[in-house]
C-alpha cells in the first residue's frame, strides 16, 4: 500500500515537472533566436495540379550557372539533364561549357571545398535538395535570396552608430523594423554586427550567415528579355531549384491524378453492377 502510494506521489510530481518543463519551453522556432518565418510565396508548381513555368525554369537556370555556382554545386543534376524544359542541346553545350564542363557533367561547382572553407569558413552546402532540406521549403529559398537588408535599411542602421552615441529608441525602432526581437541587449548587438559588415538575413536561423548576398537586381541578362530585378531572379533561381529537388514531379503528379481518376471511375461502375445484380434479389 505505502509503496502504491508513493508511486502515485512521484508519478504526480513527475506529470507536473514534465507539463512545467513542456509550458516553460519556448517552441523550437524560438529557440533558435533570431531569423522569422519567410513569408509564403505563390508558386506555379505547388499542389495537385500545379506546373513549373517552363519560362521561369530556364531564366532561373541561367541564374544557377551564372551565379550560384561559382560558389554552389547542384550535384543531382547533369547539364543534359536541363533540355528537359525546352533547351536546346546547343544551349546545355554553352552552359556547361562556361563552367569548363561538358554537357554529360554533373553540375558541380568550380570552386574548391577548401578554398570555399578558407574564405568563408564553411563549404557553401550542395542545392540540389535546398527547397525540400529546411523549414519553409521553397519560401525558405526565396526568403533567403530576399532578406538581405535593402539600401533604406542598411542607411538606418548606419545612422543609428553615426553619431557615436547610441539611444534605446532608435534600437527599438531598428530591432522592430528588421524583426530583432525585444531584448535590447540582443537587438544592439545584432546592430554592431552589421555596423561591422557582417551578413545579415531576416530570414536565416541566427540571422547571421557566411553567404553574402548572392544577387542584386541586372546582375544577369536574362536570354528572353525579362527585366532581372531581385525578385525576379529569386523567384526564378527558387523555381529551378524546386525542380532540380524533383525533376519527375510533374510526372508524378499527373499520375496521381489519373489513378485517382481511374479509382473514382472503378468505384462508379462498381456501384452500378451492383444494384445490377442486386435487382434481382427481392429484398
Ligand atoms: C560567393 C559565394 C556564394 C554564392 C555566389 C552563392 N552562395 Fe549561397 N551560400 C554560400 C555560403 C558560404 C553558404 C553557407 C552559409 C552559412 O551556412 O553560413 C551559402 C548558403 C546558402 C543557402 C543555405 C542557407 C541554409 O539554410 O543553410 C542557400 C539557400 C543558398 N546559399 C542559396 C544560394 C543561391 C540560390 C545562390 C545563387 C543565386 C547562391 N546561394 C549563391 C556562398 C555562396
Amino acid at each position: 500500500m505505502k509503496s502504491w502510494n508513493g508511486l502515485k506521489r512521484w508519478g504526480g510530481w513527475l506529470a507536473a515537472a514534465i507539463t512545467a518543463v513542456g509550458l516553460g519551453l519556448p517552441p523550437a522556432s524560438a529557440l533558435a533566436s533570431g531569423g522569422v518565418a519567410p513569408p509564403k510565396q505563390d508558386w506555379t508548381f505547388s499542389g495537385v495540379f500545379g506546373r513549373f513555368d517552363e519560362a521561369s525554369l530556364k531564366r532561373g537556370a541561367q541564374v544557377a550557372v551564372e551565379v550560384c555556382m561559382s560558389c554552389h554545386s547542384i550535384k543531382y543534376i547533369k547539364f543534359d539533364h536541363l533540355r528537359s524544359f525546352g533547351f536546346s542541346e546547343a544551349e546545355v553545350k554553352a552552359m556547361a561549357e562556361s563552367q569548363g564542363k561538358t554537357k554529360k557533367d554533373k553540375m558541380i561547382s568550380g570552386m574548391d571545398p577548401q578554398a570555399a572553407k578558407d574564405s568563408f569558413g564553411t563549404i557553401p552546402p550542395d542545392l540540389s535538395l535546398m527547397t525540400k532540406a529546411r523549414k519553409g521549403y521553397e519560401d525558405y529559398t526565396y526568403g533567403i535570396l530576399t532578406g538581405y537588408l535593402n539600401d533604406k535599411e542598411k542607411e538606418m542602421v548606419e545612422k543609428i552608430f553615426a553619431d557615436g552615441n547610441v539611444l534605446d529608441p532608435e534600437i527599438k525602432e531598428a530591432a522592430e523594423a528588421l524583426h530583432l526581437g525585444h531584448d535590447l541587449e540582443k537587438a544592439k548587438k545584432s546592430l554592431e554586427r552589421i555596423h561591422r559588415g557582417d551578413n545579415f538575413n531576416k530570414y536565416f536561423p541566427g540571422n547571421f550567415l557566411a553567404m553574402p548576398q548572392p544577387i542584386s537586381a541586372g546582375q544577369v541578362t536574362f536570354a528572353d528579355g525579362k527585366e532581372s530585378s531581385l525578385e525576379q531572379m529569386a523567384k526564378d533561381v527558387t523555381s529551378f531549384l524546386a525542380w532540380a529537388a524533383e525533376p519527375t514531379a510533374m510526372e508524378r503528379k499527373s499520375a496521381g491524378v489519373k489513378v485517382i481518376a481511374y479509382l473514382v471511375l472503378l468505384t462508379i461502375m462498381l456501384y452500378a453492377v451492383k444494384r445490377r445484380v442486386w435487382s434481382r434479389i427481392p429484398h
